[in-house]
Parts: structure tokens; sequence; C-alpha cells
């Protein structure tokens, strides 16, 4: 039998850790699309996940890691405060993060943040080459970790091992034209291209990434990846996926059923519109709220007939842009609801936290719309969680074209967010559109949400690929 295994690696943990009053730790699933689509793929007995546990306080670090070990498979990688603030706020959130979604007016960069950024891989690349084996599979996950293939095969060749090195980028990649603005693109792309498979969730974000490879480091660009010194780096989409058995599972449970009944017995008639987003600038939710203000001025008819349930999960709150972002939310949705609302109707109830997964996918079954406003995202995995709880209601799914998933769910109606009233008759649609059309459409998008898992996507293809590869560049 085969020994070598698999190690996720990426920034964020699938557990997050939180302090209870009395001092506890106290471990919850982390939010975000990258969790949910590599939670349930590792770690199993000869699987392991590295990342970055949060701030703990050195002396319990022992404590920490055991627990994570023994309850979720999960290796921590402990840094210093400031350095992980660095890293994390600094040259990931304040750099990377704005530069890959397009927003060049928010990248701020600082040298400091990116000897921090530097520091971190290297700690990465020392503790996971220090507890691999010669022939293990790491599979690097998104943009904390640019450096890491490099670092990582720096750290084993001196060790004598060799390993088989996947990145995938959960976030889109952008024109070379927008990438060559950070001051330090080539050691960002010189570190990706040490993998010997790169993954992107979309085609245009693997074309993006190769032109930009042959434009900036003149390298030969080929249909299925780059030559990079003296490998061939193989480059592709791969369709991120879900589980939907698990989806479907948990909505028989009695608990999640009650709470669908519970929401249609409040109000038989009313019609809900879901829209579930952490509180950030990519997934337009500014814009989301000013195409509902001109929706009910040009649609006063549906007042009191339909309500907007916008989940805001808290994220990345020690970033004042982020912080920023959620007061104007905020003041938004009171000036929409003092506008058309009054003590029994409110047209947008925001709910300012992360739920239950219970309750989430309650809310998707019971709504009549999907309401997805990115200006840019990497996928979107809140649009496929939609389509496979509407099996019965076969909702509308509103997505913008910003975002990864409209290159991949057909059945969905694409709309342009920086179109305020393209975006306000494109909800009066999805609300009028009839059973027929709703049908067709959602059996459409449902046959790639229940054929794409995240199975099929990643844990088949992905890890068998990456090895034959290597081989290929060993025997090269
Ligand atoms: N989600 C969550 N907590 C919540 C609400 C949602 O963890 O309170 C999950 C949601 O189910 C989805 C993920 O967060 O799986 C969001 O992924 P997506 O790809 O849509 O966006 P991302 O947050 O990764 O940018
Ligand atoms: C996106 C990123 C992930 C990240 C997630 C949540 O999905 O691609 O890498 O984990 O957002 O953000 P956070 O900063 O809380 O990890």
């Amino acid at each position: 039998p085969s020994t070598k295994r698999l190690t996720l690696v990426s920034n964020r943990l699938p557990v997050t850790i939180n302090r209870s009053k009395n001092g506890q730790f106290q471990y919850h699933k982390s939010s975000g699309g990258l969790v949910t689509c590599m939670s349930g793929l590792g770690p199993d007995q000869s699987s392991n996940w590295y990342g970055w546990p949060g701030s703990v306080e050195s002396h319990h670090n022992c404590k920490v890691r055991a627990e994570l070990m023994q309850d979720h498979g999960a290796v921590p990688v402990f840094l210093e405060q400031e350095l992980a603030s660095r890293h994390y706020n600094g040259f990931s959130n304040s750099v990377l993060w704005p530069l890959l979604h397009y927003q060049d007016s928010l990248i701020a960069f600082k040298d400091c943040d990116w000897q921090a950024y530097q520091k971190v891989n290297r700690q990465f690349a020392v503790e996971i080459a220090f507890n691999a084996a010669d022939g293990d599979t790491v599979w690097i996950h998104d943009y904390h970790l640019m450096l890491l293939p490099q670092m990582l095969r720096e750290e084993t060749e001196k060790r004598g091992k060799r390993l088989v090195i996947g990145f995938f980028l959960h976030t889109p990649f952008p024109s070379g034209d927008m990438f060559r603005i950070l001051p330090v693109w080539r050691e960002i792309l010189e570190g990706v291209l040490h993998s010997d498979l790169i993954g992107f969730h979309a085609p245009s974000y693997d074309t993006n990434f190769k032109r930009t490879c042959s434009d900036l480091l003149k390298l030969v660009e080929l249909p299925t990846g780059v030559q990079f010194q003296d490998r061939f780096v193989r480059t592709s989409d791969f369709p991120v996926g879900l589980d939907p058995e698990k989806i479907l599972d948990c909505l028989q449970k009695d608990e999640v059923k009650r709470r669908i009944s519970a929401l249609k017995e409040q109000n038989p008639n009313m019609k809900y519109i879901i829209g579930v987003d952490r509180v950030d600038y990519v997934k337009g939710i500014p814009q989301k709220v000013d195409a509902l203000d001109l929706f009910f001025e040009e649609h006063p008819e549906m007042l009191r007939k339909v309500t907007i349930i916008q989940v805001a999960v808290p994220s990345r709150e020690d970033n004042p842009e982020y912080r920023d972002l959620a007061t104007r939310i905020h003041q938004r949705v009171d000036e929409i609801n003092t506008k058309y609302g009054d003590q029994s109707y409110q047209p947008i109830n925001l709910i300012h936290q992360s739920v239950p997964i219970e309750d989430l996918l309650a809310l998707y079954a019971s709504s009549d719309v999907c309401l997805i406003t990115s200006i840019r995202d990497g996928m979107n995995l809140v649009s496929f969680e939609y389509v496979a709880c509407q099996s019965e209601r076969r909702g509308v799914l509103l997505l913008s074209e910003f975002a990864g998933a409209s290159e991949r769910l057909a059945g969905s109606l694409l709309f342009n967010p920086w179109d305020k009233e393209g975006t306000a008759a494109a909800l009066h649609r999805a609300l009028t559109m009839d059973m027929d059309e709703r049908t067709v459409n959602h059996r459409k998008a449902e046959e790639f949400v229940m054929k794409n898992t995240r199975y099929g996507a990643y844990d088949f293809k992905y890890p068998s690929r990456l090895r034959k590869l290597t081989c290929k560049n060993r025997s090269a």
C-alpha cells in the first residue's frame, strides 16, 4: 500500500479558535468558500492540514496543537502576533486581495508587510519540509502562500526530499496589466511557478495567468501550461464543487424542516430573496442595497410582498476598510427600511453574524430568489449551495457576471451589478418568472452542481494528476 501522504496547506484552518468567558478554547467551523470546498477532503490517516490558528499565547501552544490534531486533523503554524498581522492584514489582505480583485485604489503596499509575507511563507516551508516524506503531495491554497511552492522546494531539496506540489488560487487572477501594479510581481509569479500544477476556478483566470507569465516573464505559453526554467508547469481550471449529498442529508433533518415550516407559516404569501456574503467590498453589498432601493421605487406593488434576508458574515474586522463597509451597510439598510417599511414590515432583514448551517439551509430552501452581486469573486459557493437546496421550489439564481460561478452555472440569470437599473429589472424578472422557466433553468444549474462535486473535481482528479506530472518532470 502507498505510504505517500497528502498535505493540505492554507492560511485559514478549517476551524477558528475562540476563547470562552472562562478561558476555554472553543473551535468553530471557519467561514468562507476555501474551507467549504476543502473540508472533508483531508484529513484522514494519511493526510493533514497546516494553517495559522490565529493568535494564541505561546504557553498554550502545546494544548492547542494537541486539540487541533486530535479533533480536527489540523497542524497549527504558530506565528508571532505582529508578524501574523503584517502577513494577513497587511500584504495578504491589503495588497494581494485588492489586486487580485481589480481594486487597485485599495492597494496599500508597505515594505515591512512584504518582509513579513516572506518570513511567514518561509516559516510554513520550514515546518512542512521538516515533517514531509520524500514523494509526499503538498497542496497549497490561496494568495496568502504564493511564495510557498518555491520556498518549500528549497527547504525540502536541502533535506534530500522531492515533493509533488500543487497550488490552487481561490480568487480571480487578473490581467497582466493589473498584476504588474504589484511592485514584487516577479517574486510572486516565480514563487507560484515552482509548483507542478496550478489550478484556478475559472478558465479566464487560467488564461490571464499564462498570458501574464508570457508578457512579464517572457515564458513560453502553451494551452496546457508554461515552460519555467527546466520544468513544464501545468495550469488549468478545475470547477470547484460542494458536497451536495451532505447538504441534501442536512435538509432532511427535522430541525431544518421545522425551520422551513416556521418561515412559511410566519408569512405564507411573502416572497423571500436571500443574500449570503462575507462583509467584503468584493461582494457588492452596497450595490445590492442601491438596486433594491430602485426596485422598490419602481415597483411599489412589491412592498409587503417581498422581503430580502441578507446574511452578512463578519470578516477581517481588524481592517478599517472592512469595518467602514459594515457601518455603511447598516446605514443604507436603515435608510431603506425607514423609507419603505414600518413597524409591521421591514423590506430588508440584515443578519450581521454568521449563522448555523441548519438556519442557512432553511433560508436557502425557503427563498424564491438568491441575489449575488459580487463585483469580483473567485467562484462563489453560495450560488452552488442555493441551487442544491432548490429541488422543490426551483428558485431563481440571480448571479453577477463577475463571479467565477457565472462561467459555470448555466440556468442562472446573469447581470452586471454596476448597472443599478439592469439589476433592478433582473430582480423583477426573477420574481415574476413562471414555474416552467424556473424549472428548466433550475435543472441546468442543478446538473452542474450535482455532477461537479468536490470529490469529482479534486479528490480524485487533482492529486492523481499531480503525481503523473511530477513523474514526467523528473524523467525530463
Ligand atoms: N458561510 C459560513 N458562515 C455563514 C454563512 C455562510 O461559513 O454564516 C459559508 C457559506 O455556506 C459558503 C461560504 O461561507 O460555503 C462562502 O463561500 P463563497 O465561495 O460564496 O465566498 P467567500 O466567503 O469564500 O468569498
Ligand atoms: C476567501 C479566501 C479564503 C479565505 C476566505 C475567508 O474565500 O479565498 O482564503 O479563507 O475568503 O476569509 P478569511 O480572511 O476569514 O480567511
